[in-house]
């Protein structure tokens, strides 16, 4: 018996970094995974991998900020697949700059996919995340990516720490709505710290800009001095924390922010 044996699982930004990762660690827990991005040429040869492994898997365009598309994705999945059991709101992206270099046009953009994003995932997944609870013994779920910088104020990237700080207060709101309703959908958050991804290395960058250097290595080595255990995150790592969030055997678990971050917000 697979840990998600019999759940239909749907990805936001899927096709590389912690998306991918987590793809892959679910469909090895025997969901069938519905992979969506942007990024089509890795999303649909991530999707090919996973059915060689002999996984039931599925890559979707969509651009998590376009209601439309979010309806269509939903329909496709649902022909193939019967439904939702998990939706996991993963597609994110980094602004690097400070509160004064960042326009207007920034921080729309960064509103559109890491709130919207996630608030209209939410919304057009809904409907299916009901259906499904009422036939499954522990009901379904909802992990959204929040990060280390939803928790405290990540000076680097004010305004991203802003939209993630949304994203964890959506969690714990939406988590205590839906209870009090008995919709039997779970709701939480995971906060990575600095994860070895293309996101990651625009981390360092902007790290490097802040110390008033060039030298990414010395922004990476602050990096992970920030970590008390000593390294960055994988990939891998926070796929874990997201298949445990998914799976049945948090069925206890909801509204709570789960850090994944090498102890960073510990101290
Ligand atoms: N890497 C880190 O250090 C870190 C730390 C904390 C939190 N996070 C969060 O984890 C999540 C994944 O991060 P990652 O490191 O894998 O980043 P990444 O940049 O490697 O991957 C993000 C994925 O999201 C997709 N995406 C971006 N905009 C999209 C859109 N409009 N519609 C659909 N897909 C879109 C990208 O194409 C990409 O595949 C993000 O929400 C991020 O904020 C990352």
């Amino acid at each position: 018996m697979n840990r998600l044996d019999g759940k239909v699982v749907l990805i936001t930004g899927a096709a590389r970094g912690i998306g991918a990762a987590t793809a892959r660690a679910m469909a090895h827990e025997g969901a069938k995974v519905c992979l969506c991005d942007i990024l089509d040429e890795h999303g649909k040869a991530l999707a090919d991998e996973l059915q060689a492994d002999g996984a039931e898997a599925m890559y979707l365009h969509l651009d998590v900020t376009s209601e439309e598309a979010w309806s269509a994705v939903v329909l496709q999945a649902t022909q193939r697949f019967g439904g939702v059991d998990v939706l996991v709101n993963n597609a994110g992206i980094y602004l690097g700059k400070s509160f004064e270099e960042a326009s207007l046009a920034d921080w729309r953009r960064l509103c559109d996919v890491n709130l919207t994003g996630a608030v209209l995932g939410i919304k057009a997944l809904l409907p299916s995340l009901r259906e499904r609870a009422k036939s499954s013994t522990h009901g379904s779920a909802i992990v959204n990516l929040s990060s280390v910088a939803g928790l405290v104020g990540a000076a680097t990237d004010p305004l991203y720490s802003l939209t993630k700080g949304g994203i964890t207060l959506l969690t714990k709101a939406l988590a205590v709505d839906f209870g009090q309703r008995a919709y039997r959908v779970r709701v939480n958050s995971v906060h990575p710290g600095a994860v070895d991804t293309e996101m990651g290395a625009q981390t360092f960058v902007a790290r490097a800009k802040a110390l008033g250097t060039d030298d990414l290595q010395t922004a990476r080595r602050q990096s992970i001095d920030a970590h008390p255990i000593g390294r960055l995150g994988t990939a891998p790592d926070i796929a874990q924390a997201i298949v445990y969030l998914a799976s049945d055997e948090a069925s206890f678990v909801t509204g709570s922010s789960l850090a994944v971050d090498g102890g960073f917000t510990a101290r």
